[in-house]
């Protein structure tokens, strides 16, 4: 299989504070990689400095072998980035429509000219969608999330839990990306719904798009997961498929609740 996305060696952290102290993780073509690791571990730290929320000291990030290190968030996602923050992710005074619309806000063809650069390039211009081709993507989307149909015109601040966590994916679906990132999905759902957000990332990750998932909920994670990093402190702790990490007797003792 071929590696999509590639972290080596990363260092980075806040100002002077140094938090991961040298972290490699790999993410093949069609692959779900889950990162786990106790609380405060650098998982959130790590996602968002592969995705240029943070740009590291020392190390490189590279997507399908192009040195990505350091590039805005904006040029990642044309490209086929996308990323799904733990929370405020999505916007809650909208409608569930509309939010989805603004999940391919980076990718709408402006009808006055940007001032970045970006566009000149041919690859980033053929991505560009017209608003039309942006309310179509949505009509499209939904039907990957039939349960929020219902709910189209409803602001997404009004919904639960479990129907908001649906909404952030569903605008991350909209930019149609090789590679989702997404950032403890889970958090704060009753178990049940936690068992529907994973079930529907699994059938995301089924239909094509790669996913790196970071997650509290490990067992769970891993179940799903063809492979794992164990973080602690920074640095990398273990590493495997899914299922060696499951019955691996020190991960689960660390980490796994016995
Ligand atoms: N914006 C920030 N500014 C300063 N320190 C931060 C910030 N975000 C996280 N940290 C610190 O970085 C460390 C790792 O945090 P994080 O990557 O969020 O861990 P995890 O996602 O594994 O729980 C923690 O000690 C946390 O306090
Ligand atoms: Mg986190």
């Amino acid at each position: 299989m071929s590696t999509l996305l590639e972290a080596q060696n990363l260092h980075s952290g806040y100002g002077e504070m140094e938090i991961l102290h040298g972290v490699s993780v790999a993410l093949d073509e069609g692959e779900m990689v889950a990162i786990i690791g106790p609380n405060g571990a650098g998982k959130s730290t790590l996602i968002k400095t592969i995705f240029g929320l943070l740009r590291p000291t020392k190390g490189r990030v590279t997507f399908r072998g192009a040195d990505i290190t350091g590039r805005h968030p904006r040029d990642l996602v044309i490209n086929g980035l996308a990323y799904v923050p733990q929370s405020n992710n999505t916007f809650p005074s909208l409608t569930v429509l509309e939010n989805l619309e603004m999940g391919a806000i980076t990718r709408r063809s402006s009808p006055i000219p940007i001032p970045w650069s970006r566009v000149a390039d041919p690859k980033v211009r053929s991505r560009l969608l017209t608003d039309t081709q942006i309310r179509k993507r949505a009509v499209g989307t939904i039907e990957l999330f039939p349960n929020l149909r219902p709910k189209l015109r409803e602001r997404a601040g009004a919904l639960s839990g479990g129907e908001q966590q649906m909404v952030a994916l569903a605008k991350s679906m909209m930019l149609d990306p090789d590679i989702l990132l997404i950032d403890e999905p889970s958090a704060g759902l009753a178990p049940k719904l936690v068992d529907n957000v994973f079930s529907k990332i699994v059938e995301i990750n089924g239909s094509g798009t790669a996913v790196m998932m970071v997650e509290q909920n490990a067992k769970k994670a891993l179940a799903i997961a063809h492979r794992g990093y164990v973080l602690e402190t920074g640095r990398n702790r273990f590493e495997g498929t899914g299922q060696e990490l499951l019955h691996n007797t020190d991960v689960a003792k660390l980490y796994l609740g016995g």
